[in-house]
């Protein structure tokens, strides 16, 4: 039975006084979660060391927002493996479309970052999808097996999660259609060939469509931006129900 992982990233929202009053009304929710789930949120580096101390004993997971390839080093504005394990983080998302789209990240560096990961026990959760000009061109599966393919060369299959996120659904409130989402989940899972690989879907995921997403065969979890702000509401997507 593949896991399933609900990842919160909060992208450059919080500070370690909002993280911390948010984890006031997170930490009593999550005690209610099913244990079949694995919660992680992604908060800015800067509130990382406080939700460490937070989140001791708990069943929530603390993943980066990146992850450098290079152990330390002249790197401005990176931040390496072994800065991140100091403060109990878990799990490391790379290769997310905004990175790709304002700093020009490329699949080779991703596949760095995520080979890095996998080797300092980080897990990296590894960001894939398709603009709505490749959609429309009709480009959309070529596009993300590509970046499937660059991504994940020489990783550990069964040690990272994807997230198949399509760039046209992120803070834009259109969700892909939940059988869509799927479909393109199935195709990942089979151009990769390996049964128990991980996939998330990302994308305007919210209460109002958790449990249909969830409802999927080829979905093992979503990554959640927006939604996952409100602690209420992350703890809702965290309690998804399957009908
Ligand atoms: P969204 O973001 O849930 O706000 O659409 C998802 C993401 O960027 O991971």
């Amino acid at each position: 039975m593949r896991k399933t992982v609900i990842a919160g990233n909060w992208k450059m929202h919080m500070t370690c006084a909002s993280a911390k009053e948010y984890m006031d009304t997170f930490i009593p929710l999550s005690k209610e979660f099913p244990s079949d789930r694995h919660i992680v949120v992604a908060p800015p580096f800067t509130a990382i060391s406080t939700l460490a101390s937070l989140l001791k004993g708990t069943q929530i997971n603390i993943s980066s927002q990146n992850v450098h390839w290079e152990i330390d080093g002249a790197f401005t504005a990176e931040i390496s493996p072994p800065m991140l394990l100091e403060h109990n983080v878990r799990y490391a998302i790379v290769g997310h479309s905004e990175p790709r789209k304002y700093f020009s990240e490329s699949d080779e560096q991703i596949n760095l970052r995520a080979r890095s990961a996998q080797a300092s026990g980080l897990i990296p959760i590894v960001c894939v999808g398709e603009s709505i000009e490749q959609r429309e061109r009709g480009e959309a599966e070529r596009v993300i097996r590509r970046q499937v393919e660059q991504g994940l060369e020489q990783t550990e299959l069964s040690n990272l999660v994807i997230a198949y996120e399509p760039i046209w659904a992120i803070g834009t409130g259109k969700t892909c259609e939940a059988n869509e989402a799927n479909r393109i989940c199935g195709l990942i899972r089979q151009w990769v060939g390996f049964p128990d690989l991980l996939i998330q879907y990302g994308g305007s995921v919210k209460p109002s469509n958790i449990d249909e997403i969830m409802s999927k065969s080829d979905i093992d979890g979503v990554l959640v931006g927006g939604a996952s702000l409100d602690a209420k509401n992350f703890a809702r997507i965290a309690n998804y129900q399957i009908k």
